[in-house]
């Protein structure tokens, strides 16, 4: 099938094009590569990389008349959130804007299948854990997670109304990068844990931050679900199978179902690397949930996945990728 994976030159969206290229899939990339790398959708084997954004109607109708596309998958949007709290309007109307303006023109183009980047964000600080489809009430605590959350409900009406299916994959924290080391992440634009602990290790900043020690957990520190780039990528994939057979929307919670702690990050780190950094101890930050992570057990019944890496994989695959890539992309 022919797909257009908008965001595909970023660090999720290129895993999944390489996984889709590797099953015989065409896949034409649009990206602002305002934060993606053409080298990335390149090495990943993107047929054609298209240099534009997914507001520009233009470019998307030019699109649609030249390419027979099949499918949609939409990772391009903004993700810091805390950033999203001092700017939330470029959050929304980079992420819900953007993504109804993308979602207009496949309709005007009749291409009815999509897949969406969502996030754990849209459920906030969770009252039960691990966090299913079902057991937590949506409650974003930042623009970001509105954005997302605003998108899956624009998606809702959409199929009420066109028919439109679509698929939302909610990731908790992405990691780790490819097993042969040619894709990865931009360490120089993100905030997450793995690549701050990574930088730390190489040197690249003096320490590493830990914000709350006193939490109500085994060692005191936060728990997050790390889930490995390229079993996000499988998902995808997964995800699309299983649009063509049901022509169905729906949503799942993409994680590992098992917690890590940040130290445990950054001891798994220090073990694998063979290097020791320095460790700050910070108060807590506020809005910081204690324990999240995910119950995919939806995703591994109806989606025939599962999560197949650890956090030693994650670990050890980041560490290979900003050693080879320690000034960047
Ligand atoms: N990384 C995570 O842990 C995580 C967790 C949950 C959800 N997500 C979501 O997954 C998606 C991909 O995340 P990522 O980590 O690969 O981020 P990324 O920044 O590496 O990739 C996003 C890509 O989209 C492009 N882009 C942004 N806005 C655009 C627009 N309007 N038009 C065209 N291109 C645009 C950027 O240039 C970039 O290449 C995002 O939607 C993000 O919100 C990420």
């Amino acid at each position: 099938m022919k797909v257009l994976v908008t965001g595909g030159a970023g660090y999720i969206g290129s895993h999944t094009v390489r996984e889709l290229v590797n099953l015989n899939h065409e896949v034409i990339v649009l990206d602002s590569l305002e934060l993606g790398h053409q080298e990335l959708a390149r090495a990943a084997g993107a047929r054609k990389i298209i240099q534009g954004n997914t507001a520009d109607t233009a470019l998307l109708d030019n699109l649609f008349d030249q390419e027979q596309i099949g499918a949609v998958i939409h990772f391009a949007a903004y993700k810091n959130a805390g950033e999203s709290v001092e700017k939330p309007g470029k959050y929304f109307t980079n992420n819900v804007a953007g993504t109804q303006s993308l979602l207009d023109a496949m309709l005007r183009h009749n291409v009815k299948n999509f897949i969406f980047s969502s996030s754990c964000a849209i459920f906030g600080t969770p009252q039960n854990v691990p966090v299913s489809e079902t057991n937590n009430p949506y409650h974003p605590e930042s623009p970001y997670g509105e954005s997302k959350l605003m998108a899956e409900t624009v998606l809702k009406w959409y199929d009420v109304a066109y028919g439109l299916k679509s698929i939302n994959l909610r990731y908790f924290n992405a990691a780790g990068a490819s097993l042969d080391g040619k894709l990865g992440e931009d360490w120089t634009v993100t905030l997450n844990l793995v690549p701050l602990v990574m930088k730390a290790a190489l040197g690249k900043t003096p320490s590493v931050k830990v914000f709350g020690t006193d939490y109500p957990t085994p060692d005191g520190t936060c728990i997050r679900d790390y889930i490995h780039v390229v079993d996000l990528a499988t998902a995808h994939v997964r995800a699309l199978e299983y649009l063509q057979a049901n022509n169905q929307s729906n949503q799942y919670n993409l994680g590992t179902g098992k917690g890590s702690s940040v130290k445990e990050v950054i001891d798994t780190t220090k073990r694998i690397s063979g290097r020791d950094f320095k460790v700050e101890e910070i108060g807590r930050r506020p809005g910081d949930p204690v324990a999240i992570w995910a119950d995919s057990t939806k995703a591994e019944r109806e989606l025939n996945w599962k999560a197949q890496y650890d956090l030693e994989t994650i670990i050890k695959t980041a560490y290979e990728w900003h050693s080879a890539h320690a000034d960047g992309i």
